[in-house]
């Protein structure tokens, strides 16, 4: 097994490039299903999940040319609207074929996703604007069946999500473009990847309006009248954020991260800016500099536009360091401080009560063997390994190769001492 082994204490600087978004590219795949024709997409990150997704969507019936970064989805023959675990158990998001599966043939069999490290994860909110739209929905050994009323087709519904959700959100969207009639999705997730997702729709003759707010319109349209796109996938907004926690990591850090847009990172800025960080407008992207001590400051993860719950692992690690006291708390998912007990190994003063982390700044931290539990997570190591003396080991690094395009080489660009080591021990 792979382990990323950092030597720490040298600030980062130069440029660094944000492959494209992970979390708008997995639904945009998926959303190819309610076209018939030959779909293109590019900026496609080269990423462990890309090939997860794309081997599903051949399993379905739709190969896929991966000419990293251009995916090139076939035009549909034979499509068997089914997903079975051997690939859905690989990722949670193959959940996302449900919608547009069910919407386009008028029937899906999806393996149900199961538990997952950062929480339970359920999609109830997923099935209940399905069954909103008319489908029955059985849970069958492990499967959920969904069948679309008689006809085969949706019917357009009024949905009022009990949380926001964002892949539930996607789910429900892609299935209303093709439903008779007209769809109001209500307290929907804002997140800009919804947004990147309808824009695609729309490329596609959909006709869906307020993605991005709580509400989202969509006017349904015949089966078989959504064309095929081509389509360059956003930045990645999380990767973006993870580079700006690691350029002000070390005192000196003066790193340009290209591809970075404001309007996707509001929160996150606010929050490092209070922490003491230098955050500027840069050509082409956003400049993070470090030039004095940190200061702790509180947060709590919230829905978008709120604290990104995929950034509150990076900025804790940096605030390991930090002076003073803070509390950080978690409100999206309920098992996601499993980078706690780790960086306490590295030397971190910090106490978990509940869903909120007690932190007070020291003076160092200091390497070691630490062991990547999620993705996120195994990005805080990378990040407190930078900050750290001597020399740490992130071990099972698989989770980080899911969401972060080489990340060695991004970090060794920066000027950071970082390499993989091959078949290190898990
Ligand atoms: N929830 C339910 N029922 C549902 C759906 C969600 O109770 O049917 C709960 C979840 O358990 C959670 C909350 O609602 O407590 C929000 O979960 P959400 O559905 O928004 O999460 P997700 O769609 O499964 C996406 C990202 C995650 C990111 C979260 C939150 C993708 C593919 N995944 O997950 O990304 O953390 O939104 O922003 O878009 C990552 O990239 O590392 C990652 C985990």
């Amino acid at each position: 097994m792979d382990a990323i082994r950092v030597r720490g204490g040298k600030p980062l600087t130069g440029r660094v490039r944000v492959s494209g978004a992970k979390n708008a590219a997995l639904p945009i795949l998926c959303s190819t299903l309610l076209s018939d024709g030959e779909s293109r997409l590019r900026n496609v990150p080269k990423l462990r999940d890309m090939v997860t997704t794309a081997a599903l969507l051949k399993f379905l019936g739709r190969p896929v040319d991966m000419d990293a970064p251009i995916f090139t989805v076939g035009a549909a023959t034979n499509v068997k609207p089914e997903a079975p675990y051997e690939l859905v158990k690989q990722m949670r998001a193959s959940v996302l074929v449900l919608g547009p599966l069910v919407a386009r043939y008028g029937r899906a069999k999806v393996s149900l996703p199961g538990g997952c490290a950062i929480g339970a994860r359920p999609i109830d909110q997923h099935l209940k604007g399905l069954e909103a739209m008319g489908c029955k929905i059985e849970v069958e050994k492990g499967y959920v069946i969904c069948e679309a009323p008689a006809g085969g087709r949706l019917i357009g519904a009024e949905i009022r999500f009990d949380m926001p959700t964002v892949t539930g959100t996607e789910n429900v969207l892609m299935a209303a473009t093709l439903a008779k009639g007209r769809t109001t999705l209500v307290n929907c997730a804002k997140e800009p990847e919804i947004e990147e997702l309808a824009r695609v729709l729309n490329k596609m003759g959909a006709r869906v309006d307020g993605a991005g707010t709580e509400v989202i319109h969509v006017q349904g349209v015949e089966p078989g009248a959504l064309e095929p796109f081509d389509h360059a996938i956003m930045p990645d907004r999380i990767e973006a954020g993870t580079y700006m926690c690691a350029a002000a990591a070390v005192e000196g850090g003066d790193v340009i991260v290209e591809g970075a847009r404001f309007e996707d990172l509001e929160a996150l800025i606010r929050t490092m800016q209070s922490a003491g960080v230098l955050i500027d407008a840069a050509d082409g992207g956003i400049r993070v500099r470090r030039q004095g001590p940190l200061r702790c400051v509180d947060f709590s993860t919230e829905p978008h536009p709120g604290f990104p719950t995929d950034m509150q692992a990076q900025l804790l690690a940096i605030l390991c360091l930090a002076e003073g006291e803070c509390h950080i708390s978690e409100t999206i998912f309920e098992n996601r401080f499993m980078h706690v007990p780790e960086l306490v190994r590295m030397g971190a003063n910090i106490t978990l009560k509940g869903h909120t982390a007690h932190l007070k700044g020291v003076k160092q931290l200091y390497g070691a063997s630490v062991m990547a539990t999620d993705l996120r997570a195994s990005a805080s190591l990378v990040i407190a390994g930078l900050m750290a003396d001597d020399e740490t080991e992130v071990r099972r690094v698989y989770h980080i190769d899911r969401g972060y395009e080489m990340i060695e080489q991004k970090f060794q660009g920066l000027g950071a001492d970082v390499a993989r080591v091959r078949g290190a021990e898990a």
